[in-house]
């Protein structure tokens, strides 16, 4: 949720540029307005360009200089504007600041300000920020008056400072996350690695109560609490500048989706010790709870299914709706927090209510360094690489993936689970070929102008619809309403009418036969029948076959959802990797 970058030292003099460069790989975080703030070489105030829109193909018309500090914006407070666009400055323009979060006490801090005669131009929760630095440095040095600021917000926020006097870049953490790269001679300060990864790999992730100042001689981290400094030990990332770039696809998603076919059998080859390891505290009586948001919540669900397959019980709730339950949550409870970003904070406030009540935790995570990674007790890594793309996909397949590896080691079986889950790597290799893809960009077009379609699923392609529906409502904007299939004769087949839509997704298992009992009756009433199935049937209009691979065909169903999301929204004009009002990681609750 909105996108931080800032350079020191840029070594072709040109850091606007380079700053408009890197925020480009961080647009997923936020997209309703950009803005990039610059000491200029030579002038005697910061800089400022700022717009409203995606940054797509912009160049910035501001001068030369070494040190500029950019954000792309997904609003909070005040519209999205040119004046509410980040960075924001202090009356005199020797100050600005960029910010990720929302600071809930903000109209206090403003009121004060007001009367002490500062200025303010936009709506935002952030001008107060830089007008009270401006305030606090009449008396103090800009670091200890930027500490003494943070201090005084209310919310979960982390702020970038561009201090023309000391010619530097200062940050703080306190729930958002922030990250610095430490180049040959050239320092960056990032919300993400994708800004940098061109020119570092080296980095270290703020901890919520750190600050960093960044100038010419490097870059010194402290507690923001004592104001004192501390050593600052970086590590070395694997990513590759490939990770982060398009490499040939016209999009992120669509990349993404491909990449599956090796980020699912990765899978197999990290995380076994801790996987035996928890498979064996869930023999000895561990409860399991499995919780997380939007895409991610139904990774629960569906691991929950793969749970109960083993004989094994557990519950997924979603993490915004954890508190009612929290009072069953005690020290013999596993709760799996499932997150691309670890960074979600809902997902953040239920692991740290359920760490309250003394449970132990299991962040199930893409995403590096995160809040949720320093919350867990143990970390499942689940290794996808960066994802781009504001949907999620091949974080969703290697969760998945993980946690079933986990249900089949609880019952002694994780070889056999994960040669199941190197031949579904290979099945699907197989299954993704021209042909299919052929059939679905006919199918894309010959839904193009619908504005509703359902989806029925039962049992494990239950979670399946949820996830499939999804990708088609972020990606195309359209309707998809996906329903247990056993819901049906309860009301909403109500809505089926001649020619609506209805996927109907189904796997070679006990319940196939009921679902298309289910399929046959919204036939009946003359819906357009959609199969996502490995056979033929009568009941369906339109077949797209999936591979059968028993409890996992949902992986093939569920890609044919990404991949038919895909093209729907290329279709309707959409922009796949950044879908309307949607930010990638939901910092704020
Ligand atoms: C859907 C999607 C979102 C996220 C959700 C949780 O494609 O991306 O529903 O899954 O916001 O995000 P993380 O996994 O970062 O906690």
């Amino acid at each position: 949720m909105c996108g931080i970058f800032g350079i020191i030292n840029d070594k072709n003099n040109q850091a606007a540029a380079t700053v408009l460069e890197g925020l480009k790989k961080l647009e997923y975080r936020g997209y309703d307005s950009w803005g990039v703030a610059i000491i200029p070489n030579n002038k005697k105030e910061i800089q400022v360009d700022k717009h409203i829109g995606k940054i797509g193909e912009a160049k910035t018309i501001l001068p030369a200089g070494k040190i500029a500090l950019g954000h792309t914006r997904w609003a909070t407070h005040g519209g999205v504007t040119d004046n509410n666009a980040h960075p924001h400055l202090d009356c005199n323009k020797k100050i600005a600041v960029i910010h990720n979060g929302i600071v809930e006490n903000y109209q206090e801090i403003k009121v004060d300000l007001l009367k002490k005669g500062h200025h303010f131009v936009s709506e935002t929760d952030t001008e107060v920020i830089a007008h009270l630095i401006e305030e606090k440095s009449k008396t103090k040095k800009i670091n200890f008056a930027i500490f003494e600021t943070f201090k005084l917000l209310r919310g979960s926020n982390a702020i970038a400072v561009l201090d023309f006097d000391s010619q530097s870049i200062i940050a703080c953490r306190n729930g958002s996350p922030l990250v610095v790269g430490l180049g040959t001679d050239q320092y960056f300060l990032a919300s993400d690695v994708p800004a940098f990864l061109k020119e570092t790999n080296k980095v270290y992730f703020l901890n919520d109560g750190e600050a960093v100042i960044l100038n010419n001689n490097g870059v010194k981290l402290f507690d923001i609490e004592t104001e004192k400094e501390r050593s600052l030990v970086s590590q070395t990332l694997d990513w590759k500048l490939e990770d982060a770039e398009k490499g040939g696809y016209p999009h992120f998603l669509l990349k993404e989706i491909y990449e599956q076919l090796k980020t699912i059998p990765k899978t197999t080859s990290i995380n076994e010790k801790e996987i035996r390891e928890l498979a064996d505290k869930i023999n000895s009586g561990y409860k399991i709870v499995l919780t997380g948001c939007g895409t991610a919540s139904y990774c629960a669900l569906a691991s929950k299914y793969f749970f109960a397959q083993q004989g094994i019980d557990s519950s997924a709730i979603p993490s915004y709706e954890f508190m009612p339950f929290s009072k069953f949550i005690d020290k013999k409870t596993l709760v799996f927090a499932i997150s691309q970003s670890g960074e979600t904070a809902d997902t953040l406030i239920a692991v740290k209510e359920a760490k309250k009540r003394g449970a132990e935790i299991v962040a199930v995570i893409n995403a590096r360094g995160s809040t949720l990674e320093r919350l867990a007790n143990t970390v499942l890594s689940v290794g996808a690489g960066p994802e781009i793309a504001v949907v999620s996909t091949k974080a969703f397949t290697s969760q998945l993936s993980t946690l079933y590896l986990l249900t089949t080691a609880v019952k002694n079986k994780y070889e056999i689970g994960k040669e199941k889950i190197i031949n579904l790597s290979q099945v699907i290799t197989k299954f993704l070929n021209t042909q299919l893809i052929n059939q679905l960009i006919s199918l894309a077009k010959q839904l193009m102008n619908e504005e509703h379609m359902y989806l029925i699923g039962k049992h494990l392609n239950y979670p399946a619809t949820l996830e499939f529906a999804l990708k088609i409502k972020e990606t195309s904007y359209v309707h998809a309403e996906p329903f247990a299939a056993g819901e049906l004769k309860h009301g909403v087949i109500t809505l089926i009418q001649k020619g609506t839509p209805c996927f109907v997704l189904a796997s070679n298992d006990e319940v196939k036969d009921e679902v298309l009992s289910s399929a046959a009756e919204i036939k009946a009433r003359g819906g357009l029948m959609i199969g996502v199935f490995p056979f033929e049937s009568n009941e369906f209009d339109v077949l797209i076959k999936t591979p059968d691979l028993e409890d996992l065909t949902i992986f093939g169903n569920i890609i044919v959802g990404q991949l038919l999301g895909y093209y729907l929204g290329v279709g309707r004009g959409a922009d796949p990797d950044k879908p309307r009002n949607l930010a990638k990681s939901v910092t704020v609750k």
